[in-house]
């Protein structure tokens, strides 16, 4: 176990927030929204880990590499978290649950929560076991989610008709199981936050039998929803020049214009950090700041093992 990530009783010692994308359904905005999250955090002072644990897309790690190239071609400054990634070896290990591996993979976010204020991690569409494990860390879980009843089936089964609740789906489930792992093994809670995705413009009835429908749910299950991100072409733009609705507009930072789109992208973003309930405040920063001087004095700078690759 890393110095310090731990307490003598396995529970983890104060640290930095673990935010974790995860819905097992692909393409709902789990990248996107944990790059956007990442980046708020650093816009408002915090020190902010980054770690992508989608071993065969990888696609958070290619969004920060693009955003580290954009910068050296414009010759400007984009603040970029400190991103991690699985390494190879512990991809191909990481079906063993067993394996030393995977213990060293826990370990590694713990030591990587312990020396930054934040650690927001991205997670793969698909119940993996670096999936779960993640899950069962979180202080904080975002589910972004699409507006449809496709992408509402991932949590619970609908009746076509009365659209009453028939029962939970596979992923609400290992939710509802990772808050149980959490509250037994650390006495600590998860603030489980849905996020619609995508939302066009018009609020249309299908629309609205979702809010309705996911409202009940959010009884059942204990998650919280938030007011939700629209669809818009500006969000898919930002991946090639790995730039986000919180950058700059103005220092070059697009290829383009800003137009309204870009500052109502904003707008939706600062929302949705506000929405999480994260204590962003001045004295939760000198409180971070002190936490960090004391685990400088107390233990060595972090050591990740080499489960980890860092870029
Ligand atoms: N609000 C939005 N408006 C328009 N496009 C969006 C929005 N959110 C995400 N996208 C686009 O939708 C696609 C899927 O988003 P993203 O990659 O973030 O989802 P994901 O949940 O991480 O997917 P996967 O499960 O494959 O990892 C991407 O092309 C992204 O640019
Ligand atoms: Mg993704």
């Amino acid at each position: 176990m890393s110095a310090g990530a731990w307490t003598s009783n396995g529970r983890r010692r104060a640290n930095g927030r673990v935010i974790v994308c995860g819905n097992e359904k692909g393409g709902s905005g789990k990248t996107t929204t944990a790059m956007h999250i990442a980046i708020a955090l650093i816009d408002s002072g915090h020190s902010v880990a980054t770690v992508d644990l989608d071993e065969r897309q990888l696609s958070l790690t290619r969004y920060v590499d693009n955003r580290r190239r954009w910068a050296r071609f414009k010759g400007i400054t984009l603040p970029v978290p400190h991103h991690f990634h699985v390494s190879p070896a512990a991809r191909a290990a990481a079906a063993d649950v067993n394996s030393v591996l995977v213990r060293e993979l826990k370990e590694g976010i713990a030591s990587i929560a312990a020396s930054h204020d934040f650690v927001v991690i991205d997670t793969p569409g698909a119940n993996t076991f670096l999936s779960r494990l993640a899950h069962r860390m979180a202080d904080t879980l975002i589910s972004p989610m699409n507006d449809s009843f496709v992408d509402f089936d991932v949590l619970a089964r609908v009746d076509p008709l009365s659209h009453e609740i028939l029962g939970y789906s596979q992923y609400a489930l290992v939710v509802l199981d990772a808050r149980r792992s959490r509250l037994h093994s650390e006495d600590a809670s998860l603030d489980w936050v849905v996020v619609r995705n995508r939302m066009s413009m018009l609020a249309s009835r299908n629309e609205r039998k979702i809010d309705s429908s996911l409202r009940q749910l959010a009884v059942d299950l204990g998650f919280r929803v938030t007011a939700g991100i629209s669809e818009r072409v500006a969000f898919r733009e930002f991946f090639t020049i790995g730039v986000t609705a919180l950058d700059d507009f103005e220092s070059q930072v697009l290829r383009t214009e800003p137009t309204m789109s870009h500052l109502m992208a904003r707008q939706e973003i600062r929302g949705l950090l506000k929405a999480l309930h994260f204590p962003l405040d001045e004295s939760n920063r000198m409180k971070a700041d002190a936490r960090r001087r004391q685990a400088a004095s107390v233990s060595r700078p972090i050591a990740l093992p080499d489960v980890f690759a860092k870029c």
